[in-house]
């Protein structure tokens, strides 16, 4: 992007260097802003940071109050409504369905908008109500089809989660990016992200991080006649689709589903509002950058609607096992080491990322090593993504 699209902020934006072994092209720290104290145009130019560089660790906020973190990504997107893009603390943890599987998700007190990610014991006082809170969630990979052994899991080797956005697909729109701050977390020793799945790829990553990868890479990566389909066609979302999603398990490589028929089917589904349900282009555009990101959020659609040229009638896509064949070759390519990058949090940085241009996962490791507690905010979008075209308001 051309520099003189940023505002001149008060404090320095530095590109994180690309190691040698990566092909990674994103990512900055911010080591000189207090976001207790931001003014208006730091928060405009903080914004726009994150969309330019799609990663920003912001490091020293040890002393950040929760409830600032969360007037700050208020103040990203001042036209929203207040409220995490995942709703209220009720409705989350009612209809959360594969993202809340197998445990409660926290908030922090009075505070409920800033969501607690961790595992293991939070502290005797976790900012003034959760006392004593131990957070005991099975391991993050445990919806993976194919199970990792405990005593594999115990000795080091771990997966990606699940490469996904942060984004509820039904109802509100994704938001444009996502904070999260690192109160506490074990770094050592390292864990290595095995794919499992006969390619033989592995990383060796510290323990208590997120991994990232881009999705503008991922574009960048498709042939001129992928690019076409990317460039023209959209999906459908399945309404409720974490709900819907029933008891679906994932590749172990936290990227796609493995197999279908394990969804529920429409009428299994909690009440639903047609006009809720999300139809979104494949490909999303950097409003600052305009760069073209492949964003599409494989595990929960329903549909695909495929076409090469603006005017051209879709074909529809609807049996899931073809659904998912079809994005799978596309959005695997770039799940290689050397484009996945996972920065390194210190206790009070906390990163930003832009939620619209990347995919993101968790990685768990052994609870022996430590607990882990970070502190998650984001906003349902005042406006929702913008592709090449307007989806058509019928399918
Ligand atoms: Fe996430």
């Amino acid at each position: 992007m051309s520099p003189s699209v940023l505002q001149q902020p008060g404090f320095t934006v530095v590109t994180m260097k690309t190691p040698n072994d990566k092909l990674t092209n994103f990512g900055a720290v911010i080591d000189d802003i207090d976001l207790n104290e931001i003014s208006d145009e730091d928060v405009t130019a903080l914004s726009e940071a994150i969309w330019a560089h799609k990663v920003v660790v912001v490091r020293g906020q040890k002393d950040l109050h929760p409830q600032k973190q969360w007037d700050l990504v208020t103040r990203f997107d001042p036209n929203a409504e207040e409220v995490h893009s995942h709703g209220d603390m009720k409705t989350f943890n009612k209809n959360a369905g594969l993202l809340a599987r197998g445990h409660y998700v926290h908030a922090v007190p009075e505070i409920e908008n800033i969501r607690i990610i961790g595992k293991g014991y939070q502290g005797s006082d976790h900012y003034y109500g959760l006392k004593d809170m131990t957070i005991d969630a099975p391991p993050l990979h445990s919806w993976h089809a194919m199970k990792l052994s405990d005593e594999e899991f115990e000795a080091g080797h771990t997966r990606f989660q699940r490469w996904h956005i942060d984004a509820p697909l039904y109802d509100r729109d994704p938001a444009w990016f996502t904070t999260l701050r690192c109160i506490k977390r074990p770094k050592a020793p390292a864990v290595t992200v095995h794919w499992d799945d006969g390619s033989g790829q592995s990383m060796t990553v510290n323990p208590g991080l997120t991994a990232f990868f881009s999705s503008v890479q991922m574009y960048d990566l498709l042939t001129p006649r992928e690019k076409a389909y990317a460039d023209h066609s959209w999906v459908e979302y399945a309404p409720h689709p974490y709900t819907w999603l029933g008891g679906a398990e994932s590749l172990p490589t936290g990227l796609g589903i493995s197999g279908a028929g394990k969804e529920l089917t429409l009428d299994m589904l909690p009440a639903y509002d047609a006009s809720k349900i999300k139809h979104y282009p494949m490909v999303w555009i950097n409003p600052v950058t305009n760069e073209r990101a492949f964003m599409v959020h494989a595990i929960c659609v329903r549909r695909l609607f495929l076409r090469t040229s603006p005017n051209a009638t879709p074909e529809v896509v609807e049996d899931l096992e073809a659904v998912r064949s079809w994005l799978r070759p596309l959005q695997e390519r770039i799940l290689k080491p050397e484009y996945i990058m996972v920065p390194d949090l210190d206790e009070g940085d906390i990163v930003m990322w832009a939620n619209y241009q990347l995919f993101h996962s968790a990685i768990d490791y052994p609870s022996s090593m430590g607990p882990r507690t970070m502190h998650q905010a984001n906003i349902g979008a005042s406006r929702g993504p913008t592709g090449l075209f307007m989806v058509p308001a019928v399918a």
